[in-house]
Parts: C-alpha cells; sequence; structure tokens
C-alpha cells in the first residue's frame, strides 16, 4: 500500500503511559498548544481512531471479562483485535492526516502493545514487533512522550473514576508493574524518541514539561511542519 512512502510532512507524535498516567489530558493540553500555535492538529487514540476500529475498541475494552461467566480472551485474540484496529487507523485516519501536514497526536500507539501485550501478557516482542510493522506498514512516531509513575497511584485514580475503568484496569497490580517496566525499557531502547515524564505532580506541572519538549522538538525540526495561522 505504500504507507511509508509519500508520509508528508505532518508530525506523529504518541502519548503512553500505565492506567492513569494522566496522557490523555496531556494529549488534550498538547492540542490546544499546538493549535495556538497555528498547527493543524488531529487528536486521536487507539484502539480506535476510526467508526470500525472504534467498535472493535468496545469489544475488547467493554468485554465483561471479569464476570465469571464471561468467555475470557485469548492474549492473541486479543492482540489480533489491536492491531485490526491499527491497521485501519493508520491506513484510514493518520497516513492521510500526515500527508496533509497535520501534527497528530495519538492516544497510545504500537508501544502499548509492546508493553501491555508483550511485556504484560508475555507475548513474544519479536513476534509482535513484526505485526506492529505489519499493521502500520512501518509507521513509527516522530516523538512519543511516555508519562511514568507508580502503578499504585494511577490505578487509585482510575479507580475514583469507577466508571471510567476498562477490562485491562481490572488486571492486577503485577500486570500493571510489568507494564510499567516494559514501557520504561522501551524508553530505555529508543532514547532519541521516547521521552519519559514523571506523571505524578499535578497536571499544570506535568502539562508546562509538556510544552518545553514540545516546543523544543518543533524547533530542532529540520523539515518545517506547516503552519495554517503563523
Ligand atoms: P485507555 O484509552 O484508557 O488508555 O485504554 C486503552 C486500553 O487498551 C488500556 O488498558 C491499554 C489497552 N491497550 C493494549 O493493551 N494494547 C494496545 O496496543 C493499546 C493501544 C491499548
Amino acid at each position: 500500500m505504500g504507507v511509508k512512502r509519500g508520509r508528508g510532512r505532518g508530525l506523529f507524535i504518541t502519548f503512553e503511559g500505565v492506567e492513569g498516567s494522566g496522557k490523555t489530558t496531556q494529549l488534550a493540553g498538547a492540542a490546544k498548544l499546538l493549535r495556538e500555535e497555528g498547527y493543524r492538529v488531529l487528536e486521536t487514540r487507539e484502539p480506535g481512531g476510526t467508526l470500525f476500529a472504534e467498535r472493535i475498541r468496545e469489544m475488547l475494552l467493554g468485554h465483561p471479562a471479569d464476570s465469571p461467566s464471561a468467555e475470557p480472551i485469548a492474549p492473541e485474540c486479543e492482540t489480533s483485535l489491536i492491531l485490526a484496529s491499527r491497521s485501519q487507523h493508520v491506513a484510514r485516519v493518520i497516513m492521510p492526516a500526515l500527508r496533509e501536514g497535520t501534527v497528530v497526536l495519538c492516544d497510545r500507539f504500537s508501544d502499548s502493545t509492546l508493553a501491555y501485550q508483550g511485556y504484560g501478557r508475555g507475548l513474544d516482542l519479536d513476534v509482535l514487533s513484526d505485526l506492529n510493522r505489519f499493521a502500520t506498514a512501518g509507521l513509527t512516531p516522530d516523538l512519543t512522550l511516555l508519562f511514568d509513575l507508580p502503578v499504585p497511584v494511577g490505578l487509585g485514580r482510575r479507580r475514583q473514576k469507577e466508571m471510567g475503568q476498562n477490562r485491562l484496569d481490572r488486571e492486577p497490580p503485577h500486570f500493571h508493574e510489568r507494564v510499567r517496566q516494559g514501557f520504561l525499557e522501551l524508553a530505555a531502547r529508543h532514547r532519541r524518541r521516547i521521552r519519559v515524564l514523571d506523571g505524578s505532580p499535578d497536571p499544570e506541572t506535568v502539562a508546562r514539561q509538556v510544552r518545553t519538549i514540545l516546543r523544543k522538538f518543533l524547533q530542532r525540526r529540520k523539515k518545517p511542519v506547516p503552519r495554517h495561522n503563523p
């Protein structure tokens, strides 16, 4: 399909972290900042981001697997659904936006699959990397912001919003500890792309760090991202 070709002048920034890390709030703040600075911005998320992919998300996260009568989902099935959602999202939404010169801000992407299905569920990381390449036709983020914080703090925040809990939130704490370590290992392996931020402080303090990183990143880019109201 040639997704890698003709990627255009857009910018692809992903927001990652364990449950309750504040990444979704920070993504909204970053979108506001970038729009004020004249960039065309698309906010999107995974799993999801297209009508069809959002239906996969509902199936995946809304499934009541925590009830004793529910059918447990095999890790391979979970992974396949996530990748199905990702391939649709990349082909139909992310790549077209990047070609138009849009800054795409995505709440979770391929790193989440390595962290959750790889480090969390124990699936083979090399296999998952190959599958990610297949689903994305090789698209990787230009920049990833990883919001790190202790698992009990994140889960505590999520429990306060009981309605917002999904099937994976309800995994035991040691699952989320593996996911956190996984994200940190990925960050150590991809130092240039993944920037680790402390997600523990109040949202405004974290937002200041996000603003600094984004401004520096945009200034340093050799290929400027188009602004629409400079
Ligand atoms: P969130 O939108 O609240 O972060 O929820 C998305 C959930 O989906 C979260 O529990 C992590 C999970 N997930 C995976 O397990 N693997 C993935 O590749 C992605 C994108 C999400």
